[in-house]
């Protein structure tokens, strides 16, 4: 008999099948929720920290109380975790403004509704890192505030069905020519001479923890950073292109909508990047 995965609902644990939350919370309503991914390997959480403050910093831009400290929200993942025997894989974490009947606007002082589960899955050895993943570019059809990580999603959902429908692993948004970033990632391009580029940080963009981490451990490589616009052209025209996120760490993309990127292999950049990114990660 497999055990059942154990979710976490409002202070409980719970089988998921019985993990549930009215159909009046607002999350499920409006969309009117935060959450946060964070990747697991053995007993560490990868740039756990960051997430918890972004967790934090998201929740205040809208307005809902943070229910936990951050030394709370490590010991519930990390029963989770431990709950569920999870050796590798990812925790969700999910905060709605609360419960209420069906009105935009409730009391503010509702609890809010706290989700969390994990999902067991293979985050190191991934063969699509080896062989590199091919994109699209779609219409960055989102809101003004993409830096709050937002469970209103829909325009994501729509991208990410349309990489499906083209049989790619991502769609990179664009905003009148100009790359923002993936539907659930960051994107990064070499240039020709070697220089790393990323979007700047505004309230267009998902401050992405792994971007961070991934700009830190260039710069202490060696590697030329710069954080400016730059277009779908320019990408298409870049040495390497790779996608960073919690759940793909560093993922090397190899074709854009149909053209192939450099040599049409991972870069030395981006092969770079992953295994001292993983190198970290694993150490913890
Ligand atoms: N998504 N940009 C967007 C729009 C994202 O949804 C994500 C992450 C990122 C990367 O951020 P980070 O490195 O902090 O994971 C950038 C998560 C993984 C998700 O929605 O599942």
């Amino acid at each position: 008999m497999t055990t059942p995965r154990i979710a976490y609902v409002n202070g409980r644990f719970l089988p998921l099948e019985e993990a549930t939350i009215p159909i009046m919370d607002r999350g499920f309503l409006f969309g009117d929720g935060i959450y946060e991914v964070t990747a697991v390997i053995g007993a560490h959480f990868v740039d756990n920290e960051p997430h918890l403050t972004r967790l934090d910093r998201s929740l205040s831009a809208i307005g809902i109380r943070n229910p936990h400290t951050t030394e709370e929200w490590v010991a519930l993942q990390r029963e989770l975790v431990q709950r569920n025997g999870m050796q590798e894989g990812v925790v969700y974490i999910e905060v709605t403004r609360g419960t209420f009947e069906r009105e935009f606007t409730c009391p503010e002082d509702i609890a809010p509704n706290v989700v969390m589960f994990t999902q067991a899955r293979s985050v190191l050895d991934n063969p699509a890192a080896e062989k590199g993943v091919a994109a699209i570019t779609v219409e960055d059809q989102r809101w003004a505030r993409r830096d709050i990580k937002s469970t209103a999603l829909l325009a994501q959902v729509l991208a990410k069905f349309a990489a499906k429908a083209a049989k790619v692993a991502e769609a990179f948004m664009v905003e009148a020519g100009v790359v923002t970033e993936g539907a659930s990632s960051t994107v990064f391009i070499v240039t020709n001479a070697g220089t790393l580029v990323t979007r700047p940080l505004s309230n267009a963009v998902l401050p992405g923890v792994t971007r961070r981490s991934v700009m830190r451990l260039a710069r202490e490589t060696g590697i030329h950073v710069e954080e400016r616009l730059f277009t779908r052209q320019e990408m298409l025209a870049a040495s390497e292109v790779f996608y960073t996120s919690a759940s793909a760490f560093v993922m090397p993309v190899t074709e854009v909508d149909g053209e192939r990127i450099g040599g049409g292999q991972p870069g030395p950049v981006t092969r770079r990047l992953r295994a001292i990114y993983l190198e970290e990660a694993r150490k913890g």
